[in-house]
């Protein structure tokens, strides 16, 4: 089974190496990111992109462009530091995974004696730290989405949540991946994800990437397919879950979730415990991101809205926790009432 590696560090160890996810379906092309402009620049026109991945590309990309700076004395390396992370952070408002995986890197130099190189050392750790666990909550989300699952399961998902989303086999699409190597076969409807197709160029190019059985369908004929009896379960992923179990995802989320509780098919969420926010109360507190009006008018080679139009082009919607059957973390099948608040604290994480 071949997946996808969407983001790693270059060989020489000098870039962030990340699938250009803008040229896909047509081409798989890689390309390599050395400064705060690059980085910045790739998260924002989603070259990169899903909330676990741009959380580690963040992570390691504020390492690769403070290389540069270690001849500096440590307070300002410190500095420099701080204003690249608070760029970085500021890139994407929705996914908490950005901001939480830049202030690990960052509070990783902070807490480094010494002079700028032993920092800059600190944060490499810290940032191979990040990956590495995005790799292995992969696994942990595959293994404890499986048991939602079954041989000849039909799965209907949202936007991409799979192996380009994450630095691992994906969240939504791990379980998927897991019951392929068992020999199930899994059936999986990808809801083409208006207005940027991240379900028909992302999730289907590496679903038959990897030799699973997958339809393309127009975000409007969920409902429809979900009536016919044609779904079993709908498993999406997560850019922020509040404390009381809201969940921020791709727009359009929110619609099949209200959809599949009318059908009585189950609703799983699936995410890594980074996107669980303790410090977000309710999906009322998510600032939701609005994007280019351009991309609502104007995707493809004609225009296909007339250009003096309003257009209204939020990227995630909130689905309240009460449509929400379970939500599937490295940490297991949470069921409701969602407390998130306990949990975090329970274990001394904050925010
Ligand atoms: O705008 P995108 O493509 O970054 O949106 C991605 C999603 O909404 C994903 O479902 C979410 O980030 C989870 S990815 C494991």
């Amino acid at each position: 089974m071949t997946v996808v590696e969407a983001v790693r560090w270059s060989v020489s160890g000098d870039a962030v190496d990340i699938v250009d996810q803008r040229a896909l379906p047509a081409r798989l092309v890689r390309r390599e990111l050395r400064t705060v402009d690059e980085i910045c620049d790739a998260i924002a026109s989603l070259a990169v992109r899903g909330a676990p991945a741009i959380g580690v590309a963040g992570a390691m990309g504020l390492v690769v462009s403070l290389a540069p700076l270690t001849d500096l004395g440590a307070v300002d390396f410190l500095a420099a530091v701080h204003r690249a992370a608070e760029r970085i952070a500021r890139v994407r408002p929705t996914a908490v995974n950005l901001a939480w995986a830049v202030r690990r890197v960052a509070d990783r130099a902070a807490a480094t004696s010494g002079a700028a190189p032993a920092m800059h050392a600190a944060m490499r750790d810290e940032a191979t730290r990040v990956l590495d666990e995005d790799r292995a909550m992969c696994d942990r989300i595959g293994q404890h989405g499986l048991t939602l699952l079954h041989d000849g399961a039909r799965v209907l998902t949202h936007c991409n949540a799979g192996a380009l989303a994450t630095a691992g086999i994906g969240t939504a699409l791990a379980p998927i991946y897991h019951a392929t190597s068992l020999g199930w076969k899994i059936a999986v409807f990808a809801d083409e994800t208006r207005p940027l197709m991240q379900g028909s160029r992302l999730t289907a190019w590496e679903l038959v990437q990897a030799g699973i059985d997958v339809t393309v369908l127009a975000d409007s004929m969920a409902a429809s397919l979900m009536r016919g009896g044609a779904v079993d379960l709908v498993i999406v992923g997560a850019d922020r879950i509040a404390a009381n179990g809201d969940v921020a995802n791709k727009i359009g989320t929110y619609a099949l979730a209200l959809a599949a509780r009318h059908h009585g098919i189950p609703f799983y969420v699936a995410a890594p415990w980074s996107t669980v926010d303790a410090a977000t109360a309710t999906g009322d507190d998510v600032e939701i991101e609005h994007r280019s009006p351009a991309e609502l008018g104007d995707g493809f080679a004609e225009q296909i809205a007339p250009e003096a139009i309003a257009r209204y082009n939020p990227a995630f919607d909130v689905t309240p926790a009460a449509l929400v059957s379970a939500i599937v973390t490295d940490r297991g099948v949470h069921r409701a009432p969602f407390d998130f608040t306990a949990a975090r604290h329970a274990d001394g994480r904050e925010g």
